[in-house]
């Protein structure tokens, strides 16, 4: 499903009033499930009329949510709310100076877009849906209670995951292919825009078994390289490696895990067979687990022993 970036719709209709009563809404969300109107107007610094009238334009973007029904009026983020004010922090910050409206991935917990930096270099803008997406739609089945519960967390969870990823491509990007980090500010994450093609992507008969098999000897040395250096992907698979002009690089960095985590060994077991399976599935490219497995395993109780 390609959705379009509602934030980016709403984004230059909006005055610095309406991002300091977004700001005011988000920062007291740690504080309350619903933030009363007058918390909102005293942060932003105008009456409370204003205030509402201006949550009102606000909830008609879906930038907020309102609720009167709890013994007073308050207000929530939503993940548009939410996006806006990560576009408007990256836009200050002279990290991007446009972003596309048309999405170019679609992931299971992103959507990523095409930006532009104000020195003309492409990157790509990954927003993260985890809670936003998923909490929503469980929250249809949970109703309200759930939602209410869940609210103030998926702004946090959508915030942590996004600084993994973006750590995760600092460690990696000097020693292994994976792209090169921008910048990230809240759910949001900028890197560079990688030209080529998922392999999820490509037919069967774009690739002979030979060209495949190189393929994956590339994916394999590259990952070998990262679990030496302590980092298991965790999320391995056809969907997250992009074949280039000439080379491989492994994107969605977001749920890695270190070697120090014992679960590691699980995930890096899985990611391989994931990996051979995919390969010799769609291209008959005959590699054994068994083959290749001791290298991964040796590779990974090594970098256990470095870190201690
Ligand atoms: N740096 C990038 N350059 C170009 N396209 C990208 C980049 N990162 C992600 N994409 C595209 O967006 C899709 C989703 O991104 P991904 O990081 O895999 O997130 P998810 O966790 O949602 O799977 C990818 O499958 C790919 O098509
Ligand atoms: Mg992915």
């Amino acid at each position: 499903m390609v959705s379009k970036l509602l934030a980016l719709e709403a984004y230059p209709m909006l005055r610095d009033l309406d991002f300091r009563i977004l700001r005011g809404v988000e920062l007291n969300m740690r504080h309350h499930r619903w933030v009363p109107l007058e918390d909102v107007a005293r942060f932003a610094r105008v009456d409370v009329e204003t205030a509402s009238f201006r949550l009102g334009k606000l909830d008609d973007m879906s930038l907020v949510r309102r609720r009167s029904d709890i013994g007073y009026i308050g207000y929530q983020l939503t993940i548009h709310g939410y996006d806006v004010l990560a576009i408007r922090a990256l836009a200050k910050r002279g990290v991007v100076e446009a972003i596309s409206t048309a999405q170019i991935g679609v992931g299971k917990d992103a959507d990523v877009y095409v930006g532009v930096t104000p020195s003309g270099e492409k990157v790509a803008v990954k927003f993260n849906r985890i809670g936003g997406r998923t909490a929503s739609r469980k929250a249809a089945y949970h109703g309200d209670v759930f939602h209410d519960k869940r609210h103030t967390s998926w702004l946090y969870v959508s915030r942590l995951i996004a600084k993994k990823e973006y750590d995760a491509l600092v460690l990696l990007s000097p020693i292994a292919r994976v792209p090169r980090p921008v910048a990230w500010n809240r759910h949001v994450v900028v890197m560079e825009f990688v030209e080529g093609t998922e392999l999820a992507e490509l037919r069967d008969s774009d690739l002979t078994t030979e060209e495949a098999g190189n393929v994956l000897d590339r994916v394999l040395e590259e990952y070998l390289k990262i679990v030496r250096f302590g980092i298991v992907h965790s999320d391995m698979s056809e969907f997250n490696i992009v074949l280039t002009n000439d080379d491989i690089l492994i994107i969605d960095w977001a749920q890695y895990l270190t070697t120090a985590n014992p679960d590691s060994y699980e995930m890096l077991k899985r990611d391989i067979t994931v990996l051979l399976n995919a390969f010799r599935r769609r291209w008959r490219v005959e590699r054994k687990f068994e083959e290749v497995w001791p290298v991964f395993e040796d590779a990974w109780r090594e970098s256990r022993g470095k870190r201690g």
